[in-house]
């Protein structure tokens, strides 16, 4: 097998044995809460690395769309929360056709209107789907507002006899803009009362929620260990990547996806690589996300400031002398794995920099 620095560039690469430690680590913490474990899996969108995390122990996985969860489902994974918004009739139909898979599927749902459109789409068929109600815990995305508003949308999912009430969860994408880790510890607590104590108007109107969910990387070890929590859903956790290094939720050796770059030009005050916005992406992260500077880290290079980029072309910026010439390559963490990830279509996975494997990138591009 090849060494890494041998490829063809740009390359997206996968360090097994960081990935593998990504997991167990987020595992052994659901485990020590005695939590479930559903890993998003936008963030991979690969079946093989869904597999890895149910070996080491999670329940099911996440999907925000339709189209991952067929992916999903296709590789062999029966037990799938699509935590987005579906109301439209052809989405509603391939809900219907993965139950026929025999899918266990839950929806996320936060409108009286969206139980609707779901019954009449399932009113032929032999099946009931089970829903979660999503709740805002501060993100202002989706979601009822917790406490009354998930009693209320409770209460109509029961009149619905092709809908059963699976559980409440919420996700704090707004950790994303915490400024110190003080900030996050906050919003993961805000984000685990708002569900458990949503849960528990619930129950005091004789409704059960037997699942309670959670999720973001920045903000699972802290709304995962409020009590009444029942699951956690992180999904870019198994990566890490620039934006959590800025976060202080992971160091630069956590992250286990990296893009193999050649330098392609060079100049006096900036060398070009063949990494652009096709590759690296120009995200700088989202929800008001503000912890990095560039468009990715180069590891070993901090004179080397990726400034900007064009489609094919990243301008690294010199802050001092460098030794980097044409045709060297380099490796760099991006700010964003999740959007990376998404333009590739395999993985190289590699230890220690030698390849072990190619991965498909099974649901890149699944966005409907
Ligand atoms: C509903 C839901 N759950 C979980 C996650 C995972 O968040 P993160 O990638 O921060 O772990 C997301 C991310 O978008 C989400 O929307």
């Amino acid at each position: 097998m090849r060494m890494v620095q041998t490829l063809e560039t740009p390359s997206l690469l996968l360090d097994y044995q960081k990935l593998v430690m990504n997991i167990k680590n987020i595992a052994d913490f659901a485990e020590d809460q005695g939590i479930s474990y559903r890993p998003h899996i936008k963030t991979h969108k690969s079946v093989k690395i869904a597999k890895l995390q149910l070996e080491a122990g999670a329940v099911g996985v996440t999907c925000a769309k339709v189209s991952e969860a067929e992916v999903m489902a296709a590789g062999g994974i029966n037990d799938i929360l699509i935590a987005y918004p579906i109301s439209s009739p052809d989405k509603i139909k391939k809900i219907v056709d993965l139950l026929q898979q025999g899918v266990h599927l839950k929806v996320s749902v936060d409108h009286t209107e969206s139980l609707g459109y779901l019954q009449q789409g399932l009113e032929q068929s032999p099946f009931t789907l089970e829903v979660w109600i999503k709740v805002n815990s501060g993100l202002n995305r989706c979601g009822v507002e917790p406490g009354q508003e998930a009693v209320l949308l409770a209460k109509a999912i029961l009149s619905h006899s092709k809908l059963k009430l699976g559980g409440i969860f919420t996700h704090a994408g707004h950790s994303y803009a915490a400024k110190t880790y003080e900030e996050i510890e906050n919003i993961g607590l805000q984000e685990g009362l708002a569900v458990v104590e949503s849960a528990k108007e619930c129950e005091q109107a004789g409704i059960l929620i037997p699942v309670r969910s959670v999720g973001s990387t920045p903000t699972f070890r802290v709304a995962g260990k409020i009590p009444g929590i029942t699951e956690i859903r992180p999904g870019n956790a198994v990566f890490f990547d620039g934006i959590q290094v800025g976060l202080g939720v992971a160091n630069t050796d956590n992250c286990a996806v990296t893009l193999l770059a050649s330098v392609v030009g060079e100049y006096k005050d900036r060398i070009i690589l063949d990494t652009g916005s096709k590759s690296l992406c120009l995200d700088k992260g989202a929800h008001g996300n503000q912890t990095v500077s560039g468009f990715g880290q180069i590891i070993g290079h901090p004179e080397v400031i990726i400034q900007r980029l064009s489609e094919e072309h990243g301008v690294g910026s010199l802050t001092g002398e460098t030794k980097l010439k044409i045709n060297d390559k380099v490796q760099i963490i991006p700010n964003h794995a999740c959007t990376v990830v998404n333009q590739f279509e395999e993985y190289v996975v590699h230890e220690n920099g030698k390849e072990i494997d190619v991965w498909k990138v099974d649901a890149r591009g699944m966005v409907k």
